[in-house]
Protein backbone atom coordinates (compact mmCIF):
# COMPACT_ATOMS: atom_id res chain seq x y z
CA UNK A 1 0.00 0.00 0.00
CA UNK A 2 1.20 3.69 -0.86
CA UNK A 3 1.70 6.00 2.19
CA UNK A 4 -1.05 8.86 0.00
CA UNK A 5 -3.76 5.98 0.16
CA UNK A 6 -3.47 5.58 3.82
CA UNK A 7 -4.99 8.66 6.49
CA UNK A 8 -1.64 9.59 8.43
CA UNK A 9 -0.03 12.29 10.57
CA UNK A 10 1.00 15.29 8.26
CA UNK A 11 4.05 16.59 9.86
CA UNK A 12 6.55 16.39 11.62
CA UNK A 13 5.52 18.33 14.60
CA UNK A 14 2.20 16.54 14.17
CA UNK A 15 3.94 13.06 15.14
CA UNK A 16 5.49 14.54 18.03
CA UNK A 17 2.30 15.80 19.35
CA UNK A 18 -0.07 12.45 18.44
CA UNK A 19 2.82 10.59 20.24
CA UNK A 20 3.06 12.51 23.44
CA UNK A 21 -0.69 13.05 23.33
CA UNK A 22 -0.57 8.31 23.21
CA UNK A 23 1.75 8.86 26.52
CA UNK A 24 0.82 10.95 28.26
CA UNK A 25 -2.07 11.19 30.36
CA UNK A 26 -3.83 9.26 33.30
CA UNK A 27 -0.63 6.97 33.84
CA UNK A 28 1.27 10.55 34.86
CA UNK A 29 -1.08 11.70 37.10
CA UNK A 30 -2.77 8.82 38.60
CA UNK A 31 -1.03 5.46 38.09
CA UNK A 32 2.57 7.03 38.50
CA UNK A 33 1.39 8.59 42.21
CA UNK A 34 -0.54 5.74 43.22
CA UNK A 35 1.68 2.86 42.15
CA UNK A 36 4.53 4.35 43.32
CA UNK A 37 3.41 5.78 47.03
CA UNK A 38 1.70 1.76 47.03
CA UNK A 39 4.66 0.24 45.83
CA UNK A 40 7.59 2.44 48.83
CA UNK A 41 8.74 5.60 47.23
CA UNK A 42 11.88 5.85 46.02
CA UNK A 43 13.26 2.48 45.46
CA UNK A 44 10.13 1.99 42.91
CA UNK A 45 10.96 5.24 41.07
CA UNK A 46 14.68 4.13 40.59
CA UNK A 47 13.29 0.50 39.02
CA UNK A 48 11.05 2.42 37.13
CA UNK A 49 13.70 5.04 35.44
CA UNK A 50 15.79 1.74 34.45
CA UNK A 51 13.18 0.06 33.00
CA UNK A 52 12.31 3.05 30.85
CA UNK A 53 15.51 3.87 30.03
CA UNK A 54 17.35 0.02 29.18
CA UNK A 55 13.83 -1.70 28.10
CA UNK A 56 10.78 1.01 27.07
CA UNK A 57 13.11 3.31 24.77
CA UNK A 58 14.79 0.69 23.33
CA UNK A 59 11.24 -1.46 22.47
CA UNK A 60 9.69 2.01 21.58
CA UNK A 61 12.15 2.83 19.19
CA UNK A 62 11.80 -0.48 17.50
CA UNK A 63 8.24 -0.98 17.22
CA UNK A 64 7.47 2.47 16.23
CA UNK A 65 9.82 1.20 13.02
CA UNK A 66 7.99 -1.63 12.50
CA UNK A 67 4.63 -0.13 12.14
CA UNK A 68 6.59 2.49 9.57
CA UNK A 69 8.01 -0.55 7.58
CA UNK A 70 4.62 -2.11 7.43
CA UNK A 71 2.13 0.78 6.99
CA UNK A 72 -0.15 -1.66 8.51
CA UNK A 73 -2.47 -2.29 11.77
CA UNK A 74 -0.68 -4.00 14.43
CA UNK A 75 -2.08 -7.51 12.95
CA UNK A 76 -1.37 -6.80 9.20
CA UNK A 77 2.33 -5.69 9.69
CA UNK A 78 3.33 -8.96 10.35
CA UNK A 79 1.70 -9.97 6.79
CA UNK A 80 4.37 -7.70 5.51
CA UNK A 81 7.50 -7.71 7.78
CA UNK A 82 7.54 -11.84 8.63
CA UNK A 83 8.75 -14.37 6.69
CA UNK A 84 6.40 -15.95 5.02
CA UNK A 85 5.56 -19.33 7.03
CA UNK A 86 6.08 -17.51 10.47
CA UNK A 87 2.75 -16.41 10.50
CA UNK A 88 2.70 -17.00 14.27
CA UNK A 89 4.53 -13.56 15.16
CA UNK A 90 0.49 -11.87 14.35
CA UNK A 91 -0.13 -13.20 18.00
CA UNK A 92 1.75 -9.84 18.79
CA UNK A 93 -1.06 -7.95 17.09
CA UNK A 94 -3.86 -9.74 18.48
CA UNK A 95 -2.69 -9.77 21.88
CA UNK A 96 -2.55 -5.93 21.38
CA UNK A 97 -6.23 -5.90 20.63
CA UNK A 98 -6.92 -8.23 23.67
CA UNK A 99 -4.77 -5.78 25.88
CA UNK A 100 -6.67 -2.59 24.29
CA UNK A 101 -9.91 -3.65 25.15
CA UNK A 102 -8.79 -4.48 28.92
CA UNK A 103 -7.22 -1.09 29.52
CA UNK A 104 -9.71 0.53 28.02
CA UNK A 105 -12.22 -1.15 29.98
CA UNK A 106 -10.26 0.24 33.19
CA UNK A 107 -8.86 3.64 31.93
CA UNK A 108 -12.70 4.50 30.79
CA UNK A 109 -13.24 4.13 34.15
CA UNK A 110 -10.54 6.23 35.96
CA UNK A 111 -11.49 8.93 33.43
CA UNK A 112 -14.86 9.33 34.11
CA UNK A 113 -13.99 10.11 37.64
CA UNK A 114 -11.74 12.68 36.72
CA UNK A 115 -15.01 13.95 34.48
CA UNK A 116 -17.30 13.72 37.53
CA UNK A 117 -14.39 15.45 39.44
CA UNK A 118 -14.37 18.42 37.43
CA UNK A 119 -18.38 19.46 38.08
CA UNK A 120 -17.45 18.28 41.74
CA UNK A 121 -14.37 20.88 41.82
CA UNK A 122 -17.03 23.25 40.24
CA UNK A 123 -19.02 22.74 43.02
CA UNK A 124 -16.82 23.40 45.85
CA UNK A 125 -17.47 19.89 46.96
CA UNK A 126 -13.94 18.48 47.23
CA UNK A 127 -12.45 21.50 48.62
CA UNK A 128 -10.92 20.09 51.52
CA UNK A 129 -7.82 18.89 52.98
CA UNK A 130 -9.32 16.96 55.31
CA UNK A 131 -8.82 13.14 54.57
CA UNK A 132 -11.93 11.63 56.14
CA UNK A 133 -13.93 14.50 53.79
CA UNK A 134 -11.76 13.66 51.15
CA UNK A 135 -12.31 9.89 51.23
CA UNK A 136 -15.24 9.69 51.86
CA UNK A 137 -16.11 11.97 48.44
CA UNK A 138 -14.72 9.55 46.82
CA UNK A 139 -16.16 6.29 48.17
CA UNK A 140 -19.26 7.51 47.53
CA UNK A 141 -18.41 8.29 43.63
CA UNK A 142 -17.20 4.82 43.23
CA UNK A 143 -19.66 3.18 44.93
CA UNK A 144 -22.15 4.11 43.09
CA UNK A 145 -22.96 1.69 40.42
CA UNK A 146 -25.63 4.10 38.28
CA UNK A 147 -23.18 6.88 38.53
CA UNK A 148 -20.12 4.92 37.37
CA UNK A 149 -21.41 3.77 34.94
CA UNK A 150 -22.80 6.57 32.95
CA UNK A 151 -19.34 8.70 33.78
CA UNK A 152 -17.82 5.81 31.69
CA UNK A 153 -20.14 6.04 29.41
CA UNK A 154 -20.06 9.56 28.76
CA UNK A 155 -16.25 9.05 28.52
CA UNK A 156 -16.91 6.48 25.75
CA UNK A 157 -19.40 8.23 23.88
CA UNK A 158 -16.66 11.59 23.95
CA UNK A 159 -13.66 9.49 22.83
CA UNK A 160 -15.96 7.10 20.32
CA UNK A 161 -17.15 10.44 18.60
CA UNK A 162 -13.53 11.69 17.96
CA UNK A 163 -12.57 8.31 16.82
CA UNK A 164 -14.54 7.94 14.17
CA UNK A 165 -13.41 10.71 12.26
CA UNK A 166 -9.87 9.59 11.73
CA UNK A 167 -6.54 11.27 12.64
CA UNK A 168 -8.39 13.60 13.90
CA UNK A 169 -7.69 16.90 13.63
CA UNK A 170 -9.55 18.68 16.24
CA UNK A 171 -8.34 16.76 19.25
CA UNK A 172 -4.87 17.43 17.24
CA UNK A 173 -5.41 20.97 17.99
CA UNK A 174 -7.17 21.15 21.09
CA UNK A 175 -4.47 18.70 22.67
CA UNK A 176 -1.44 20.87 21.18
CA UNK A 177 -2.43 24.31 23.30
CA UNK A 178 -3.79 23.09 26.36
CA UNK A 179 -1.30 20.30 27.46
CA UNK A 180 1.30 23.37 28.20
CA UNK A 181 -1.18 24.66 30.14
CA UNK A 182 -1.07 21.34 31.99
CA UNK A 183 2.24 21.20 32.55
CA UNK A 184 2.47 25.09 33.78
CA UNK A 185 -0.91 24.07 36.52
CA UNK A 186 1.54 21.22 37.67
CA UNK A 187 4.73 23.16 38.49
CA UNK A 188 2.28 25.62 40.43
CA UNK A 189 0.68 22.53 42.45
CA UNK A 190 4.24 21.76 42.95
CA UNK A 191 5.74 25.14 44.25
CA UNK A 192 2.48 25.04 46.44
CA UNK A 193 2.96 21.54 47.63
CA UNK A 194 6.55 21.91 48.69
CA UNK A 195 5.74 24.86 50.33
CA UNK A 196 3.58 23.11 52.80
CA UNK A 197 5.02 22.72 56.24
CA UNK A 198 5.78 19.07 56.23
CA UNK A 199 6.61 18.45 52.86
CA UNK A 200 10.30 17.44 53.33
CA UNK A 201 8.90 14.20 54.56
CA UNK A 202 7.21 13.46 50.43
CA UNK A 203 10.77 14.44 49.36
CA UNK A 204 12.49 12.14 51.25
CA UNK A 205 10.06 9.49 50.14
CA UNK A 206 10.41 10.18 46.09
CA UNK A 207 13.75 10.52 46.30
CA UNK A 208 16.12 8.52 49.14
CA UNK A 209 15.61 4.93 47.74
CA UNK A 210 15.18 1.89 50.67
CA UNK A 211 16.56 -0.87 48.15
CA UNK A 212 14.84 -3.76 50.84
CA UNK A 213 11.37 -2.41 49.69
CA UNK A 214 12.29 -3.44 45.98
CA UNK A 215 10.81 -7.27 46.02
CA UNK A 216 10.12 -9.29 42.37
CA UNK A 217 6.82 -8.16 42.72
CA UNK A 218 7.98 -4.11 42.69
CA UNK A 219 9.86 -4.90 40.01
CA UNK A 220 7.44 -6.28 37.89
CA UNK A 221 4.96 -3.26 38.33
CA UNK A 222 7.60 -0.98 37.85
CA UNK A 223 8.47 -2.63 34.44
CA UNK A 224 4.30 -2.93 33.38
CA UNK A 225 4.39 1.17 34.09
CA UNK A 226 7.00 1.76 32.16
CA UNK A 227 5.66 -0.12 29.24
CA UNK A 228 2.22 1.74 29.93
CA UNK A 229 3.92 4.93 30.48
CA UNK A 230 5.14 4.91 26.76
CA UNK A 231 1.95 2.62 25.23
CA UNK A 232 4.14 -0.10 23.97
CA UNK A 233 4.11 -3.70 24.27
CA UNK A 234 0.75 -3.84 22.60
CA UNK A 235 1.22 -2.42 19.08
CA UNK A 236 0.02 0.94 19.84
CA UNK A 237 3.37 2.56 18.77
CA UNK A 238 3.34 0.38 16.17
CA UNK A 239 -0.12 1.63 14.59
CA UNK A 240 0.71 4.75 14.92
CA UNK A 241 4.41 4.33 13.30
CA UNK A 242 2.84 3.33 10.93
CA UNK A 243 1.18 6.82 10.45
CA UNK A 244 4.39 8.21 10.39
CA UNK A 245 6.39 10.19 7.41
CA UNK A 246 8.88 8.29 5.78
CA UNK A 247 11.15 11.48 7.34
CA UNK A 248 10.58 11.28 10.58
CA UNK A 249 13.44 10.40 12.99
CA UNK A 250 12.45 8.16 14.75
CA UNK A 251 14.66 7.34 17.89
CA UNK A 252 14.95 11.08 18.33
CA UNK A 253 10.94 11.55 18.27
CA UNK A 254 10.90 8.20 20.88
CA UNK A 255 13.33 9.88 23.17
CA UNK A 256 12.16 13.35 23.13
CA UNK A 257 8.57 11.76 23.81
CA UNK A 258 10.24 9.64 26.71
CA UNK A 259 11.55 12.65 28.16
CA UNK A 260 8.55 14.78 28.33
CA UNK A 261 6.51 12.03 29.69
CA UNK A 262 8.89 11.32 32.40
CA UNK A 263 9.23 15.05 33.29
CA UNK A 264 4.94 15.02 33.65
CA UNK A 265 5.36 12.12 36.22
CA UNK A 266 7.85 13.52 37.84
CA UNK A 267 6.41 16.75 38.17
CA UNK A 268 3.11 15.09 39.26
CA UNK A 269 5.00 13.04 41.91
CA UNK A 270 6.44 16.42 43.61
CA UNK A 271 3.23 17.93 43.25
CA UNK A 272 1.84 15.11 45.05
CA UNK A 273 4.00 13.52 47.69
CA UNK A 274 4.92 16.77 50.02
CA UNK A 275 1.30 17.25 50.44
CA UNK A 276 0.50 13.74 51.38
CA UNK A 277 2.96 13.73 54.31
CA UNK A 278 2.26 17.38 55.08
CA UNK A 279 -1.95 16.65 55.42
CA UNK A 280 -1.12 13.38 56.81
CA UNK A 281 -2.78 11.20 53.76
CA UNK A 282 -1.76 7.28 53.29
CA UNK A 283 1.02 7.16 50.40
CA UNK A 284 -0.14 3.65 49.64
CA UNK A 285 -3.77 4.26 49.39
CA UNK A 286 -3.76 3.67 45.71
CA UNK A 287 -6.33 4.59 42.99
CA UNK A 288 -7.96 7.10 45.31
CA UNK A 289 -4.27 8.90 46.32
CA UNK A 290 -4.73 11.70 43.30
CA UNK A 291 -7.98 12.32 43.96
CA UNK A 292 -7.84 12.85 47.44
CA UNK A 293 -4.53 14.40 47.73
CA UNK A 294 -4.88 16.91 44.50
CA UNK A 295 -7.86 18.83 45.77
CA UNK A 296 -5.81 19.52 49.21
CA UNK A 297 -3.39 20.71 47.56
CA UNK A 298 -5.08 23.52 45.63
CA UNK A 299 -7.56 23.98 48.28
CA UNK A 300 -4.41 25.20 50.45
CA UNK A 301 -3.66 28.00 47.88
CA UNK A 302 -6.06 31.44 46.92
CA UNK A 303 -8.13 30.87 43.92
CA UNK A 304 -8.09 26.92 44.36
CA UNK A 305 -12.09 26.46 42.95
CA UNK A 306 -10.86 27.86 39.62
CA UNK A 307 -7.35 26.31 39.44
CA UNK A 308 -9.05 22.95 40.83
CA UNK A 309 -11.66 22.58 37.99
CA UNK A 310 -9.17 23.40 35.25
CA UNK A 311 -6.37 20.73 36.38
CA UNK A 312 -9.60 18.33 36.08
CA UNK A 313 -10.56 19.88 32.77
CA UNK A 314 -6.94 19.23 31.40
CA UNK A 315 -6.63 15.71 32.86
CA UNK A 316 -9.28 14.47 31.16
CA UNK A 317 -8.07 16.08 28.09
CA UNK A 318 -5.08 14.47 28.13
CA UNK A 319 -6.99 11.27 29.18
CA UNK A 320 -8.57 11.82 25.50
CA UNK A 321 -5.59 11.62 23.77
CA UNK A 322 -4.09 8.43 25.29
CA UNK A 323 -7.71 6.77 25.08
CA UNK A 324 -7.69 7.55 20.97
CA UNK A 325 -4.27 6.05 20.48
CA UNK A 326 -5.28 2.90 22.56
CA UNK A 327 -8.73 2.03 20.62
CA UNK A 328 -6.48 2.96 17.35
CA UNK A 329 -5.21 -0.34 17.54
CA UNK A 330 -8.81 -2.43 17.61
CA UNK A 331 -10.44 0.00 15.07
CA UNK A 332 -7.50 0.06 12.81
CA UNK A 333 -7.20 -4.05 12.85
CA UNK A 334 -11.19 -4.35 12.39
CA UNK A 335 -11.19 -1.77 9.31
CA UNK A 336 -8.14 -2.84 7.47
CA UNK A 337 -8.45 -6.49 7.93
CA UNK A 338 -12.33 -7.00 8.06
CA UNK A 339 -13.31 -4.12 5.96
CA UNK A 340 -15.85 -2.83 8.31
CA UNK A 341 -15.37 1.34 7.56
CA UNK A 342 -13.96 3.63 10.12
CA UNK A 343 -17.79 4.30 11.73
CA UNK A 344 -18.75 0.77 12.12
CA UNK A 345 -14.70 -0.35 13.13
CA UNK A 346 -15.34 2.77 15.91
CA UNK A 347 -18.59 1.57 17.16
CA UNK A 348 -17.58 -1.94 17.24
CA UNK A 349 -14.60 -1.21 19.52
CA UNK A 350 -16.61 1.04 21.58
CA UNK A 351 -19.91 -1.66 22.32
CA UNK A 352 -16.97 -4.17 22.75
CA UNK A 353 -15.17 -1.94 25.75
CA UNK A 354 -18.77 -0.90 26.88
CA UNK A 355 -19.57 -4.31 27.83
CA UNK A 356 -16.11 -5.24 29.20
CA UNK A 357 -16.53 -1.96 31.04
CA UNK A 358 -19.24 -2.83 33.03
CA UNK A 359 -17.91 -5.06 35.91
CA UNK A 360 -14.82 -2.97 36.05
CA UNK A 361 -17.36 -0.13 36.37
CA UNK A 362 -18.85 -1.98 39.75
CA UNK A 363 -15.90 -3.15 41.09
CA UNK A 364 -16.41 -1.10 44.00
CA UNK A 365 -20.14 -1.99 44.13
CA UNK A 366 -21.87 -5.15 42.88
CA UNK A 367 -18.49 -6.90 41.61
CA UNK A 368 -16.24 -6.32 44.03
CA UNK A 369 -16.72 -9.87 45.59
CA UNK A 370 -16.24 -11.12 42.17
CA UNK A 371 -12.36 -11.70 42.88
CA UNK A 372 -10.20 -14.00 40.09
CA UNK A 373 -6.91 -14.44 41.55
CA UNK A 374 -7.64 -11.98 44.53
CA UNK A 375 -8.77 -9.57 42.61
CA UNK A 376 -11.95 -7.46 41.55
CA UNK A 377 -12.17 -6.68 37.82
CA UNK A 378 -11.15 -3.54 37.80
CA UNK A 379 -7.53 -4.82 39.19
CA UNK A 380 -7.42 -8.07 37.23
CA UNK A 381 -7.90 -5.88 33.99
CA UNK A 382 -4.91 -3.71 34.92
CA UNK A 383 -2.98 -6.55 36.06
CA UNK A 384 -3.07 -8.74 33.26
CA UNK A 385 -2.51 -5.98 30.73
CA UNK A 386 0.19 -3.98 32.15
CA UNK A 387 1.60 -6.98 34.16
CA UNK A 388 1.63 -9.56 31.73
CA UNK A 389 0.30 -8.91 28.12
CA UNK A 390 2.70 -5.72 27.55
CA UNK A 391 5.88 -7.16 28.96
CA UNK A 392 4.88 -10.53 26.36
CA UNK A 393 3.99 -8.06 23.67
CA UNK A 394 6.90 -6.42 24.43
CA UNK A 395 9.27 -9.85 24.38
CA UNK A 396 8.05 -11.05 21.57
CA UNK A 397 8.68 -7.65 19.75
CA UNK A 398 12.36 -7.60 20.92
CA UNK A 399 12.78 -11.43 19.37
CA UNK A 400 11.77 -10.57 16.44
CA UNK A 401 13.29 -7.31 15.58
CA UNK A 402 16.45 -8.72 16.95
CA UNK A 403 16.35 -12.34 15.56
CA UNK A 404 14.17 -12.21 12.98
CA UNK A 405 14.31 -8.88 11.23
CA UNK A 406 18.12 -8.54 12.02
CA UNK A 407 20.70 -5.35 12.01
CA UNK A 408 20.82 -4.59 8.66
CA UNK A 409 17.32 -3.73 7.75
CA UNK A 410 16.59 -2.41 11.16
CA UNK A 411 19.91 0.53 10.63
CA UNK A 412 18.37 0.97 7.08
CA UNK A 413 14.80 1.56 8.32
CA UNK A 414 15.88 3.86 11.24
CA UNK A 415 18.42 5.96 9.44
CA UNK A 416 15.66 6.66 6.88
CA UNK A 417 17.84 4.66 4.09
CA UNK A 418 21.34 6.35 5.15
CA UNK A 419 20.12 9.95 5.35
CA UNK A 420 20.59 10.18 9.53
CA UNK A 421 23.86 8.82 10.61
CA UNK A 422 23.15 7.36 13.48
CA UNK A 423 24.84 3.65 12.96
CA UNK A 424 26.25 3.08 16.63
CA UNK A 425 23.22 4.45 18.30
CA UNK A 426 21.48 2.04 15.97
CA UNK A 427 23.71 -0.87 17.19
CA UNK A 428 23.41 -0.07 20.85
CA UNK A 429 19.45 -0.38 20.34
CA UNK A 430 19.99 -3.63 18.88
CA UNK A 431 22.24 -4.95 21.10
CA UNK A 432 19.49 -4.08 23.79
CA UNK A 433 16.56 -5.72 21.79
CA UNK A 434 18.31 -8.47 21.44
CA UNK A 435 19.98 -9.82 24.46
CA UNK A 436 19.30 -6.83 27.34
CA UNK A 437 15.54 -6.31 26.86
CA UNK A 438 14.15 -9.84 26.48
CA UNK A 439 16.56 -11.12 28.96
CA UNK A 440 15.65 -8.79 31.54
CA UNK A 441 11.44 -8.85 30.92
CA UNK A 442 11.82 -12.87 30.90
CA UNK A 443 13.19 -12.84 33.74
CA UNK A 444 11.34 -9.97 35.48
CA UNK A 445 7.78 -11.39 34.49
CA UNK A 446 8.64 -15.14 35.62
CA UNK A 447 9.98 -14.14 38.95
CA UNK A 448 7.17 -11.15 39.58
CA UNK A 449 4.55 -14.00 38.69
CA UNK A 450 6.46 -16.36 40.88
CA UNK A 451 6.76 -18.69 38.39
CA UNK A 452 10.33 -19.40 39.58
N1 LIG B 1 0.33 5.92 28.03
C1 LIG B 1 -1.02 6.27 28.37
C2 LIG B 1 -1.05 6.85 29.78
O1 LIG B 1 -0.08 6.81 30.46
C3 LIG B 1 -1.96 5.09 28.27
C4 LIG B 1 -1.84 4.39 26.98
C5 LIG B 1 -2.11 4.91 25.76
C6 LIG B 1 -1.39 3.07 26.79
N2 LIG B 1 -1.86 3.97 24.77
C7 LIG B 1 -1.40 2.85 25.41
C8 LIG B 1 -0.98 2.09 27.65
C9 LIG B 1 -0.97 1.61 24.88
C10 LIG B 1 -0.56 0.87 27.14
C11 LIG B 1 -0.54 0.65 25.77
O2 LIG B 1 -2.03 7.35 30.22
Amino acid sequence: MNQTSRDGFTSSFGVLVATLGSAVGLGNIWKFPSLTGANGGAGFLLVYLLATLLVGLPVMIVETMLGRAARANAVSAFDRVAPRRQWWWKSIGWMGFAAALLILAFYSEVAGWVYAYVFKAMAGQIATTDRQVAGAVFAELVANPLSSLLWQWVVLAVTGSIIMFGVARGIEAVTRRLMPLLFILLLVLCARSLTLPGASAGLSFLFSPDLAKITPAVVLTALGLAFFKLSIGMGCMLTYGSYFRDNQNIPATATRVMFADLSVSLLAGMAIFPAVFAFGFEPAAGPSLVFMTIPAVFTAMPGGTLFMTLFFILTAIASVGAMLSLLEVPVAILSERFGLGRKRASLTTIAAVAALGVPAALSSSLTSDLKVLAMNPFDLFDFLSSNVLLPLGGIMVCLFVGWVYGLPEMARQLSNDGALRNQRLVSVVFLLVRFVAPLSIAAVLLHGLKLF
